[in-house]
């Protein structure tokens, strides 16, 4: 399989347009030691060559795919490698990329029914054709052979399944108690496999917690891709950019006792990255402690154009 990162921060990528925090201060100065990254997304292949598929679309996908050698068309007047978009959660920085793939190519779109319901109800979506784009539910813990919209097998397999998480902000229902109406097939993690190998790769970009049964699904992965929202769960409070904690918007922090760092510590995981990064954490920084740490305890920290092969 071939992983390539298209965007490793969270939602406003960094820098973010209205942060004047250290780290987008210094990516905005050029420091080299605080790259800018995009918002969240990864492109997958089981083998380098078409189809690509996309596991969410963010609203830089046009810049992304324009990075991306891979990605870009190869023949006739019009043809994309990307065969279609698997989708974690509604999260707009997941979604909103769907409607700069509106110019009438063949995609699949895959995600649980819950989210596909999300784009159901948003008119907007329906500039995606659907004579063209196929979208198509899946239910959790079952196996998915990837295809094109014309049926030309991408030899990858995926499974859904659900993690701790929210729904996305814009449906939160004050009304629903603390989780604001969240179900499970709201925020999900995706096991990909190139058919018929056993070496797994997990793409988790948001995640609330490690229950043990997550633990025990990791065990034995080749590749963990995982939540790498906030390094301290008070984080944007205390930097002076928001009231919200991680765990309010359904993110687990990276240190900590409670951090992900700690709660996959023991669990066996040939590679560990850290997507999905939002613009305040201060890991994003190559010269600092917690860049140090995070790295000591054997996590990489993504960056925009970041190549794996499993
Ligand atoms: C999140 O990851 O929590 C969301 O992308 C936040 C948002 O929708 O802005
Ligand atoms: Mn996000
Ligand atoms: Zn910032």
């Amino acid at each position: 399989m071939r992983i390539v990162v298209l965007g490793a921060a969270a939602g406003g990528g960094v820098p973010q347009w209205n942060c004047n925090c250290a780290v987008c201060r210094r990516a905005r100065a050029g420091d080299p030691a605080a790259p800018p990254r995009t918002q969240s997304s990864i492109a997958v292949s089981a083998d380098g060559g078409e189809p690509w598929f996309l596991f969410n679309a963010s609203p830089d996908i046009r810049r992304q795919i324009e990075l991306t050698r891979v990605l870009h068309p190869t023949h006739g007047r019009r043809h994309s490698p990307i065969g279609g978009v698997v989708l974690t959660n509604a999260d707009v920085d997941h979604v909103a990329g769907l409607l700069s793939l509106r110019e009438k190519q063949p995609l699949t779109i895959h995600a649980t029914p819950r989210v596909l319901d999300v784009l159901a109800a948003n008119a907007i979506f329906g500039v995606l054709d659907n004579t063209m784009v196929r979208r198509t539910p899946l239910a959790l813990d079952a196996d998915t052979l990837l295809a094109t919209a014309d049926g030309r097998a991408a030899g990858l397999s995926i499974r859904l399944f659900p993690v701790p998480g929210k729904v996305a902000l814009y449906l939160e229902n004050a009304s629903a108690g603390p989780d604001f109406g969240t179900r499970p097939e709201d925020t999900v993690g995706v096991e990909i496999r190139a058919a018929g190998t056993n070496r797994s790769l997990f793409y988790i970009p948001g995640c609330a917690a490690v229950p043990d049964d997550l633990c025990r699904r990791l065990d034995g992965a080749s590749l963990v891709l995982f939540d790498g929202t906030v390094w301290t769960d008070d984080e944007m409070p205390a930097h002076g950019v928001g009231s919200k904690t991680g765990q309010r918007m359904g993110h687990m922090c990276m240190s900590g006792p409670t951090g992900s760092i700690a709660a996959l510590r023991g669990v066996a995981i040939d590679r560990r990255v850290f997507v999905h990064i939002n613009n305040t954490n201060p890991v994003l920084l190559a010269d600092s402690a917690e860049r140090a740490e995070a790295e000591a305890a054997g996590w990489e920290i993504a960056e925009d154009g970041m190549e794996i092969s499993l």
